[in-house]
């Protein structure tokens, strides 16, 4: 879990490694300690989903939506800051693009 991609992996690859799965299951079908990440391009434009792995504290703090699924599960997302900035674009064009 929280694992460093190797340089060029890809969304998925880093979706793996960086233990996302662990929260939100391989299909990002959410589970106890994550919601499902199913249709995020209805919420989200690609740049401020990087910019959310960087810093989800804050992004939360700002949006009602996140506050109400921050209320529902124990657990709260990780800031993923380790991840360069490449490595937050390509997880996040990913995981719009998902279905
Ligand atoms: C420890 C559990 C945990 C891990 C690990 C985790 N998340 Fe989350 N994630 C959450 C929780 C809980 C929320 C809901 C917001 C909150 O409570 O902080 C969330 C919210 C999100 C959202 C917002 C969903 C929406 O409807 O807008 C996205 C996108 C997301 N996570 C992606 C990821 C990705 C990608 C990774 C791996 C890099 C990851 N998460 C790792 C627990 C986790």
């Amino acid at each position: 879990m929280r694992g460093r991609p190797q340089p060029g992996a890809t969304g998925s690859e880093i979706y793996a490694v960086a233990g996302c799965i662990s929260c939100h299951g391989t299909e990002r079908l959410g589970g106890s300690s994550g919601p499902p990440l199913t249709d995020l391009s209805a919420s989200w434009a690609a740049p401020n989903l990087a910019a959310y792995f960087e810093n989800p504290k804050e992004w939360i703090a700002k949006d009602a939506r996140l506050q109400t699924l921050d209320k529902n599960y124990s657990s709260s997302m990780p800031s993923f800051e380790y991840l360069n900035l490449q490595e937050r674009q390509r997880l996040a064009q990913w995981l719009l693009t998902q279905k």
